[in-house]
């Protein structure tokens, strides 16, 4: 055994452990998303992930200063609207008085240092649950790009830090920039749901915001699991039209892409720890089957290890009482 190479001698305690960590875990890389309806003082629980609540704007300003208060810097917002207010071009996502654009305001008023993301989509508005307008049974590409721009627009009149298109329509980032530097939100940032893959871990995402497709499915748009290459394109389009952030989701089943995606990026990376990926750490952790702090910490973790720079994830709140007890 005579100079036998001992990787464990950097393994031998905590302290030690602490000192050779190469990754850790930061409250400054959490994005919350939150889910806002409309009313006063309503607080519903998604059954589908338990311990998840959607609220109307009164008491998602309180939850904000609450999060911000534990540390927490950003939060994505996705609405939902009553059915009356949608239709096929979405227009209920332009108003400037819808529930996006008045929560944006009355969050960015509250706590102005929040960073505050915006969900750029068509579904929770379209009658037909799409991420684009519908002609002839097909989604349409360019006629949608010019919706979502404009319903970008209306966030940054909000005041909204960043928008986030999630919809997979080609050529919607340069067309978003192009857009809001024409009004001159120079300043207003765009994450793009570049790597988007068609997904069933958004199960639970679509019963929260009752967004599931009228008809077919998503993948005319988004990715096919099978493909790698054609992420690292997606992404490389998106950083080339401008996108200031480059997203991957879902998260843990494609950290493949994460790493793929970070070697080539000039633009932080952000991964998307999905609904479908919460709720299956909460029926296991009902059932005692795993320890569920451990679990949220190690998943958590991994994004970093993959080399997300951001992680938006349901577990943010769980993360920042179990960081505050345990040393990483
Ligand atoms: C839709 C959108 C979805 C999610 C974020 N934006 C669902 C979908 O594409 O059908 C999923 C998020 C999650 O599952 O946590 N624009």
């Amino acid at each position: 055994m005579n100079g036998l190479k001992r990787p464990r001698r950097l393994r031998v305690n905590q302290s030690m452990r602490d000192l050779v960590a190469e990754n850790r875990l930061s409250l400054n890389d959490l994005i919350t998303p939150l889910f806002v309806i409309e009313g006063k003082g309503q607080e519903h629980e998604i059954p589908s992930m338990p311990g998840y609540f959607k609220q109307s704007l009164d008491l998602t300003i309180e939850e904000v200063k609450k999060l911000y208060g534990m540390g927490l810097k950003s939060v994505l917002l996705f609405v939902q609207v009553r059915e009356s207010l949608k239709d096929n071009k979405g227009e209920e996502a332009m108003n400037a008085e819808g529930l996006m654009q008045q929560t944006v305001r009355a969050i960015k008023s509250a706590v102005p240092q929040m960073v505050v993301m915006t969900d750029v989509a068509l579904d929770p508005y379209s009658s037909w649950g799409h991420d684009g307008i519908v002609q002839d049974g097909e989604v349409v590409n360019d006629p949608t790009v010019e919706v979502l721009a404009e319903i970008a627009l209306s966030h940054a009149h909000a005041g909204a830090d960043i928008v986030a298109p999630s919809d997979m329509m080609d050529g919607r980032i340069a067309a978003i920039r192009k857009r809001l530097d024409s009004e001159g939100f120079h300043n207003t940032g765009i994450m793009s749901y570049s790597v988007k893959y068609a997904s069933s871990f958004y199960g639970p995402f679509r019963d929260a915001l009752d967004s599931k497709p009228g008809f077919g499915d998503k993948k005319t748009y988004q990715m096919n699991p099978a493909n790698s290459i054609e992420g690292v394109k997606e992404a490389l389009l998106d950083i080339e039209e401008g996108a200031d952030i480059v997203m991957v989701k879902p998260g843990l089943p494609y950290l493949d892409m994460v790493l793929r995606v970070k070697e080539v990026s000039e633009v932080p990376v952000s991964a998307y720890h999905v609904s479908g990926e919460y709720a299956m750490v909460k029926a296991a952790a009902e059932k005692g089957w795993i320890d569920e702090d451990a679990v949220i910490l190690e998943s958590l973790l991994s994004f970093k290890r993959a080399g997300a720079d951001l992680i938006a994830t349901y577990f943010s709140r769980d993360a920042v009482r179990i960081l505050k007890n345990t040393e990483l």
